[in-house]
């Protein structure tokens, strides 16, 4: 949902430094991309629509002089993708220079004034009101950051700001409220970014920036003050323990696979969490009325798959509601002894930070389940809980989910023992089964791997999918219909295989490819009868079974298969690779890049 960069240093030219970080920034929005420096007293600017490297080859963005700039990739709210709308954005007489992420509500009216006192625009963008009031500030001797802040009293909606002038060549002002930025440093140079990656090859320490606050950034450092008194705050540096390597692709083709192959290193980080986090927000839910999980996209499927878990172990029935819905769902019928678990892999989608504003209102205490330390969710959280998987760059989220569904076992077994649904012994046989989770994902992913590509070289022209699974493995479906629409453009439609005969079977004629996820679970029989309706209908049958799952073999037309071993509550982890490979396969086959769908952005920033 936007990439923003910027950086300050004491000397030597920031060019192909802008460019790498907007790279690493690219899963944020890919519509068109720029970047403007200060050199000699002036500002210098390339931008275009399109990806970063086509427009990399015909203006060639290392090429652009001076030791301080700011750059941006953009994903269109306002304005189509287009060269002039395109960030940076500058005021009139090309002085100022500005970034955002965001969205600026009232930039009509504000752009309506603008230009009743003469203030020229040149795009369509709500951004384009910022600089033009800065300009307005300036020009009555205010500084940048005095500018700035006015600007944030003046603007209503979410933003993240990055702001320079060619009248002051060592400094830039940054300010957020809503949207992510952090801040990087190290000797003789200062970063500003919308996440971590964007400078982990330059350094390790960060500093956050919180709602509210503004910054002035110099090559010796940051200073930040209170937007509202205008006081200075004191933050420490934290040190972030992601290596640059993991924000590249290490010899894979694609951010998405490598990140597939990730997995079991990420599942075995995760189940290094302390047990006392997890236990303490065992206890949160413990002590809850109603416990609501509230998330988007694959999160949301991670809360589908937790349910089934916090249910069977605990018996703990949450309540899933979709983030972006929750206020319009539940009303006023929140209490204070309500628990919302917020999970979110990046902690900065605006639905769900909404969502959990909106719970908070009502005075409901909230876990945060995230990867980012430092995003928002951490912030307005009660009790965070960090997942392990290090940086995700490949826009269909893969490591993620499966670190989020490790995490919710280990809270499903913390709650388990405080409800003392299920006996000691059957919790302990429970947890031994996470235990071996990073060798069976291994093992699936090369077991599978190759089928999937092979697969993907069968069905790849086919217009629509069914993806069918029971109980917890309807999380597991939709999952794998959400990752083949986002990244190869099927229809793909999940189901419950019990309501699929109440519609979705009209779909259905001959070698229309159905796939069915069917552990060695409760369900299994039932799911059985299902298989056999859509076969009679001359459904293709693809199915996810049990490695020696031999009778399901003879009723499938094709199959991937997952080691014994892991308890039916977490199916959903080795079950749902194979759908990943298949998705990421059929990307590759039709040609598309599976880092970067269309229309699609890592982290959803609007509402
Ligand atoms: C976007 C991404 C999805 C992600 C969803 C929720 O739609 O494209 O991959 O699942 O946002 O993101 P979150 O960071 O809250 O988990």
């Amino acid at each position: 949902m936007c990439g923003i960069i910027g950086v300050v240093q004491r000397r030597g030219e920031v060019a192909s430094f802008l460019h790498q970080a907007l790279k690493r920034l690219e899963y944020r929005g890919y519509d068109s991309v720029g970047v403007t420096t200060i050199s000699n007293g002036q500002l210098h600017m390339k931008k275009d629509k399109g990806r970063i490297e086509e427009v990399h080859k015909k203006l060639n963005l290392d090429e652009i002089p001076g030791c301080i700039g700011i750059g941006h990739t953009r994903w269109a709210t306002h304005g189509i993708p287009s060269m002039y709308n395109a960030h940076p954005h500058f005021d009139c007489k090309n002085e100022i220079a500005v970034v955002h992420n965001g969205v600026i509500d009232n930039f009509l009216e504000l752009r309506k004034e603008l230009k009743s006192k003469g203030h020229e625009f040149s795009s369509d963008t709500d951004t384009e009101v910022i600089p033009h009031m800065i300009e307005d500030y300036v020009s009555e001797g205010l500084t940048l950051d005095n500018a700035v802040t006015e600007v944030t009293r003046r603007i209503e909606g979410t933003y993240a700001i990055v702001a320079m002038t060619s009248r002051d060549d060592g400094k830039i002002v940054c300010t957020r409220d809503g949207n992510p930025l952090v801040i990087g440093r190290r000797e003789g140079a200062t970063y500003v970014s919308s996440d971590i990656p964007a400078f982990l090859p330059m350094t390790n320490d960060m500093i956050l920036l919180l709602d509210g606050e503004v910054a002035t950034l110099t090559a010796g450092g940051a200073e930040i003050r209170k937007l509202s008194d205008g006081s200075e705050v004191e933050r420490e540096t934290i040190k972030v323990s992601w290596t640059a390597d993991q924000a590249q692709k290490g010899g894979f083709p694609h951010f998405m696979l490598k990140e597939i192959h990730e997995q079991p290193e990420a599942v075995r980080n995760t189940l290094r969490i302390r047990p006392e986090v997890i236990q303490e927000a065992a206890k949160f839910i413990h002590e809850a009325r109603n416990v609501y999980f509230l998330a988007m996209g694959t999160s949301g499927h991670a809360a589908m798959a937790g349910r089934h878990m916090f249910a069977s172990l605990a018996g703990v029935l949450p309540i899933f509601e979709l983030a972006s819905d929750f206020p319009d769902t539940v009303y006023n019928s929140l209490s204070k002894d309500d628990l919302v678990i917020a999970i979110t892999q990046s902690g900065e989608t605006t639905d769900t930070i909404m969502a959990v504003k909106h719970a908070k209102s009502f005075g409901v205490k909230v876990v945060a389940i995230t990867n980012v330390i430092g995003s928002s969710i951490t912030r307005m959280a009660d009790h965070s809980i960090f997942t392990q998987a290090g940086p995700e760059i490949g826009v269909a989220a893969t490591k993620t989910f499966m670190v989020q569904l490790t995490a919710l076992a280990q809270l499903a077994l913390a709650l388990g023992e405080l409800t003392g649904f299920v006996d000691n012994e059957m919790l302990e046989k429970k947890r031994q089964s996470l235990e071996k989770l990073p060798e069976i994902v291994s093992e699936v992913i090369s077991r599978n791997e190759e089928k999937a590509r092979r697969l993907a070289g069968l069905l790849y022209d086919k217009p629509s999918l069914l993806f069918l699974g029971r109980g917890v493995s309807q999380a597991t479906a939709e999952e794998g219909a959400l990752k083949l629409k986002e990244i190869s453009y099927n229809h793909a439609e999940a189901y419950s295989a019990g309501q699929s005969k109440h519609g979705p079977i009209a779909l259905v004629h001959d070698e229309y490819p159905v796939i069915f996820v069917v552990p060695r679970d409760e369900t299994r029989w039932r799911i059985v009868g299902n298989i056999m309706e859509m076969k009679a209908r001359g459904a293709s049958i693809i199915s996810v079974i049990a490695k020696d799952d031999e009778e399901l073999k003879g009723f499938s037309n094709h199959w991937f298969t997952i080691p014994e071993g892991i308890e039916p509550e977490f199916s959903t982890i080795p079950y749902v690779i194979p759908l990943q490979l298949f998705s990421y396969y059929m990307a590759r086959r039709k040609g598309f890049d599976p880092d970067k769908p269309r229309n699609l952005a890592k982290s959803v920033t609007v509402l």
